[in-house]
């Protein structure tokens, strides 16, 4: 089987949402090791989402142990309330929803990056981009959800990656485009292809048997 179309630019941050969390350190040793460079924490509070997940014990405890970029996901209401314990436990990239940040967007976004992270704005299925245009330029990521936040293992809305063109016309080259929800090595290229360079994948990683070949086919197309 022949490989082409070899995505070095593009970055992959597994969800560690799908992992076994009685071993999530060997998972994160396994995702680093297939290529991975950032890992993907989707931090959930019972109300923006109806999930509960983890919180700033865990960023803290995970921080310990790897070096791979902590992309932290806040499906929080009130993020502000809480950069600084993630900063301070280590997140290298924090990203909001925009839906929980109305009128305070800008501020919150700058509010990251005083901390010294970087600051992803994210929008979810039923959010234009328009609505985020003007913030555009100020947030290092814009992360666009395929699927509605708050489960693992959801299938990819492609109505929603259409949204990423009109977005990668509004970034500069060094700005991130992360997609995330029903990510596997098929979708992955409709967005890989529509303009994203940072994907987020969890249960079709996690889930697979062999995460070396999950994570390449995520990036390269075969023949
Ligand atoms: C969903 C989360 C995702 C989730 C993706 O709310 O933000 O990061 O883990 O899971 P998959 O890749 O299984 O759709
Ligand atoms: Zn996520």
């Amino acid at each position: 089987m022949k490989e082409n179309n070899m995505n070095s630019k593009i970055i992959i941050s597994p969800s560690i949402l799908s992992a076994d969390f009685c071993n999530l350190e060997k998972d994160i040793l396994k995702v680093k090791k297939a290529g991975a460079q950032w890992l993907h924490i989707d931090v959930m509070d019972g109300h923006f989402v109806p999930n509960i997940t983890i919180g700033v014990p865990v960023v803290k405890s995970i921080r310990s142990v790897t070096d791979l970029v902590l992309d932290v996901h806040l499906m929080i209401e009130n993020p502000e309330k809480y950069i600084e314990p993630f900063v301070n436990a280590g997140a290298d990239v924090l990203t909001v929803h925009y839906e929980a940040t109305k009128n305070k967007t800008l501020e919150v976004i700058q509010k990251i990056k005083s901390c010294g992270v970087m600051a992803g704005l994210s929008i979810k299925p039923n959010t234009s981009p328009v609505e985020i245009e003007k913030y555009i330029k100020f947030a290092d990521l814009i992360l666009v959800m395929t699927v509605e936040p708050g489960f693992g293992g959801q299938k990819f809305i492609k109505e929603c990656a259409d949204k990423l063109e009109f977005i990668k016309s509004k970034q500069t080259p060094e700005q991130y485009l992360q997609v995330d929800g029903g990510i596997n090595s098929e979708t992955s290229h409709y967005c890989i292809d529509k303009g994203a360079n940072n994907l987020v994948a969890g249960s079709f990683i996690f889930n697979n048997n062999d995460v070396d070949k999950a994570i390449k086919s995520l990036l390269n197309k075969h023949t």
